[in-house]
């Protein structure tokens, strides 16, 4: 499915705390070299969005520093907002990532509240409401991106009631236990207060953040509505973000990558079965507890090296975060162990790859591995378990997933873990190495229906379908009681539109 003619109405502006594109040097080395798309779903999802709509996207080029001017890039208008070094490490690495994302992790790792941090943060948000302010035309739809910026929907709210405001939360939203730690639970709250619609994952972090509405700021909420005190209604509900079904499944029919995924089990010694870990480098993911299990599993025989192997990718993350560097230390001392033990010349039992692939390079890793390991300790959804089976258009190959990641509410075909339980993922693991390859493919068909229905493309017009609702009765209220035509104050408020 693609864009709701809705979307095209009025113009949309994303702000996210990362640009869309990344500037790759010239060949030559000379001159200003060009922009390329980020990579990731979150820029695949929302750039056709802003570019069919003549809409802008303002972010941050990521790195400290870095002044440009507004530019044009890949059909979008460009907005930077520039970050010091400085708020590089207060709101960035240390706001952002050290208090937010262990603490909306459910406390995976240690989140630290540090004053100077949360400063920052206020001023940064304050920066990307700025730069959002200026690039809004009147009445148009701006979308937040992320816990980032949770900040930015009030701060517009205040200065531009004229606006349609949206937030997305691509991460968990924790439970009231959990939040009720953050010294600054009213302001957060109140910062995403400011948007007509906030979306989630899950139902479950919705109704998280419906909790830490009523206990911090006094709001009434019936179902997914919320009533401020000035009697401004909006909306929190989920909208599960999914992956671009129609192109994955195209990249992994393409002749090319199947060769190449032929051609990577051949590098990889023609095992019998290839276990697939793919993750960004982060504690959150569940690498260790993965390695832990799954070496194991070869301690005692179960599972022999070189007829299985197992190849783990780890994509760099958040380097200059002392967690990461950890993180990285204790991955890598537990595979050089288990290499050391298992390992014959030239055939390690675990390939580990502290890279980034590009796209097409995944497809064929996806195609040439029989079983996915996706067992993050918490996940908001993560799209490699919906990208693995997005391009088994083969029907083969077996995802184990863990009950953790937002993902399981959907993809409940998958040998669902706790990735916390070691002998569950053991047995989980070999299961899958030897699920029968007919009930393996009733499994994926399954998944897959769900993938190519509920994508990408439907997430972004779900959510931007159900914000012109809402935008548009609070609009109705304001004029005095006035309704657009064919227009249901109940369907607008009260149902979820796309959501679940
Ligand atoms: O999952 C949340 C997220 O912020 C994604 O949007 C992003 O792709 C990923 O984490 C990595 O984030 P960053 O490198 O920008 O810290």
């Amino acid at each position: 499915m693609r864009l709701d003619p809705r979307s095209d109405e009025s113009p949309v502006v994303v702000v996210a705390n990362r640009l869309p594109v990344d500037r790759v040097p010239a060949e030559d080395g000379g001159g200003e070299g060009e922009w390329r798309q980020s990579p990731g779903g979150l820029v695949a999802a929302l750039e056709p969005v802003v570019r069919s709509s003549g809409g802008t996207w303002v972010g941050w080029p990521g790195a400290p520093g870095v002044e440009l001017e507004p530019f044009e890039a890949r059909g979008l208008h460009v907005v930077p907002v520039v970050l010091s070094a400085e708020e590089v490490a207060d709101y960035y690495e240390g706001f952002a990532n050290g208090t937010l994302w262990p603490l909306y992790h459910d406390v995976t790792g240690e989140p630290v509240f540090e004053r100077r941090w949360w400063d920052a943060y206020r001023r940064v948000n304050r920066r990307f409401a700025d730069a959002a302010d200026a690039a809004c035309a009147r009445g148009a739809t701006v979308w937040v991106q992320d816990y980032q910026l949770q900040l930015v929907p009030a701060m517009l709210r205040q200065r531009r009631p004229d606006l349609r405001i949206g937030f997305f939360d691509h991460i968990p939203f924790p439970g009231w236990e959990i939040y009720s730690r953050l010294p600054w639970r009213r302001e957060v709250v109140e910062g995403l207060l400011g948007a007509d619609l906030v979306g989630f994952q899950r139902g479950a972090d919705a109704a998280n953040f419906l909790r830490a509405a009523r206990s911090t700021s006094g709001v009434v909420t019936r179902g997914s509505v919320i009533e401020c005190a000035d009697g401004r209604q909006l909306r929190a509900a989920s909208f599960p973000i999914s992956v671009d079904a129609v192109t994955l499944d195209e990249l992994a029919r393409r002749p090319e990558t199947r060769r190449r995924a032929a051609e990577l089990r051949a590098e990889l010694g023609d095992p019998e079965t290839v276990v697939l870990g793919v993750d960004r480098l982060d504690y959150t993911k569940g690498i260790l507890q993965r390695l832990r299990a799954y070496g194991e599993l070869l301690d005692a025989g179960q599972l022999a090296p070189p007829a299985t192997v197992l190849v783990q990718v780890a994509s760099p993350s958040r380097e200059r975060v002392e967690e990461y560097q950890r993180l990285r230390n204790e991955v890598e001392v537990t595979v050089g162990r288990i290499n050391g033990d298992h390992s014959a010349l030239g055939r390690p039992a675990v390939h580990y790859l502290h890279k980034t692939f590009p796209k097409e390079e995944m497809a064929a890793l996806y195609l040439a591995a029989d079983v996915a390991l996706v067992t993050p300790l918490r996940d908001g959804m993560n799209l490699v378990a919906k990208e693995y089976v997005a391009c088994r258009h083969d029907e083969r190959g077996v995802l184990v997933l863990s009950e953790f990641a937002g993902a399981a509410d959907e993809l409940r075909q998958a040998i669902l873990v706790n990735p916390w339980d070691v002998d569950g993922m053991e047995e989980a693991i070999l299961r899958a190495v030897s699920l029968r390859p007919a009930e393996a493919a009733r499994r994926m068909r399954a998944m897959r229906r769900r993938v190519s229905e509920f994508d990408v493309h439907h997430w972004a017009n779900a959510f931007l379908g159900a914000l012109a609702m809402v935008a548009e009765a609070r609009e109705a209220q304001r004029r005095g009681g006035e309704r657009p035509p064919g227009f249901s104050p109940g369907r607008a408020l009260g149902r979820p539109a796309g959501g679940r």
